[in-house]
């Protein structure tokens, strides 16, 4: 199960998304914002990141204006590594090297046929474990401090 969830700034981009996840048959929960008007981008990062970390869903897209605001929220989110990607080797990378479990968008910055294929890399790429498991364990370290 996949969370989704933007601000007024990532709402077309979530729109566009959405219609992708449904023709590959992803299942999804849409944690808002549900119109283009304007909202808080940090209360619907928080959603989707609580939505992932307590298992309900197993990875997370979250997009706003630029992307930034919403991975700087997610990644408040204790056990969430949100990566804001705005080309695809990073978003293949995000998820070999940072097990990645949320991605980040800019719906002002990525345009829709770049995104998809952004999604699809972060949904069908594996976490490549080995040292770069020792590193994202360093990571969840800096959690505990
Ligand atoms: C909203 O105007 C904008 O600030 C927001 O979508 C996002 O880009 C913040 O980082």
């Amino acid at each position: 199960m996949l969370a989704i969830a933007s601000d007024h700034g990532g709402f077309a981009l979530k729109s566009e998304i959405i219609r992708h996840l449904e023709e590959l048959g992803v299942e999804y929960r849409d944690y808002g914002t549900f119109t283009d008007e304007s909202v808080d981008y940090p209360v619907y990062a928080e959603k989707a990141a609580r939505a992932v970390v307590s298992g309900e869903c197993d990875r997370g897209i979250v997009i706003c204006g630029t992307g930034i605001g919403v991975s700087i929220a997610a990644n408040k989110v204790r056990g969430i590594r949100c990566a804001l990607c705005c080309d695809s080797y990073s978003a293949e990378m995000s998820r070999q090297h940072n097990n990645s479990n949320v991605l980040a968008l800019g719906g002002r910055v990525t345009g829709p046929g770049l995104a998809l294929k952004i999604v699809d890399v972060f949904l069908n790429t594996e976490f490549s474990g080995g040292r770069h498991a020792r590193r994202v364990d360093l990571i969840s370290d800096i959690e505990t401090r």
